[in-house]
C-alpha cells in the first residue's frame, strides 16, 4: 500500500481591492449577474463571470424552478452559455460570488461538485488551466490556478 497526499495551492486575497484590475472588473460583472439571479425558493444568489480570450465576458446566475432539481447553478449557466456562444474561445478566468438573504456571507463559497465537473470539462477541452476566483458577499477572495485543483481525481473523457 502506498499513501499519496494531494495538495492544492490556494491564493487568498484578503480584500477584493487587492485583486489585479482585470480580475476585479470580472468580479464586478459576476456581482451584476448575481443581482439578476432567479431564486424565489432559496433566496441564495450566485453570479459567475467568464473572461474569454476574444475579449467577451459571459455571465450567468442561478435559475431556480418549482421542480427544484430542474434549476441550474450560476457557474453552469455561465459556462454553457460561453460554450454555446463562443465554442472556439479560450476561457481565461472565472469569477464567482454569492449572496444570501438571511446572513452576510463573508467567506468564499466554493462551487458545488456538479459545477466543478462541468467547468473541468471545458478546462480539459481547451488544454489550458482556468483560474477560478470565488468569494462570498464580502471578505476575502480565493483563487485556485485551475478547475482541477477543486476536483482532484476528476472523471474525464479518458475513461470513456
Ligand atoms: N448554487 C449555485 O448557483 N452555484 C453553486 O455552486 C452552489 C449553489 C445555487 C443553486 C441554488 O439555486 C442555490 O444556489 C442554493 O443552493
Amino acid at each position: 500500500m502506498q499513501k499519496k497526499q494531494l495538495a492544492i495551492a490556494l491564493e487568498i486575497y484578503a480584500q477584493e481591492h487587492e485583486l489585479p484590475a482585470e480580475v476585479a472588473a470580472l468580479m464586478q460583472e459576476a456581482k451584476k449577474a448575481r443581482a439578476n439571479a432567479y431564486t424565489p425558493y432559496s433566496k441564495f444568489k450566485v453570479g459567475a463571470a467568464i473572461q474569454l480570450s476574444n475579449g467577451e465576458v459571459v455571465t450567468g446566475n442561478n435559475q431556480e424552478n418549482a421542480a427544484y432539481p430542474s434549476g441550474m447553478c450560476a457557474e453552469r449557466t455561465a459556462i454553457y452559455a460561453a460554450g454555446a456562444r463562443f465554442p472556439e474561445a479560450q476561457i481565461k478566468a472565472i469569477a464567482i460570488c454569492v449572496k444570501a438573504h438571511n446572513q452576510i456571507i463573508s467567506q468564499p463559497a466554493s462551487p458545488c461538485g456538479a459545477c466543478r465537473q462541468a467547468m473541468a470539462e471545458y478546462e480539459q477541452k481547451q488544454k489550458t488551466p482556468i483560474p477560478v476566483y470565488f468569494m462570498g458577499e464580502t471578505g476575502p477572495v480565493y483563487k485556485v490556478d485551475a478547475v482541477l485543483d477543486l476536483l482532484p481525481l476528476a472523471f474525464d473523457s479518458s475513461f470513456l
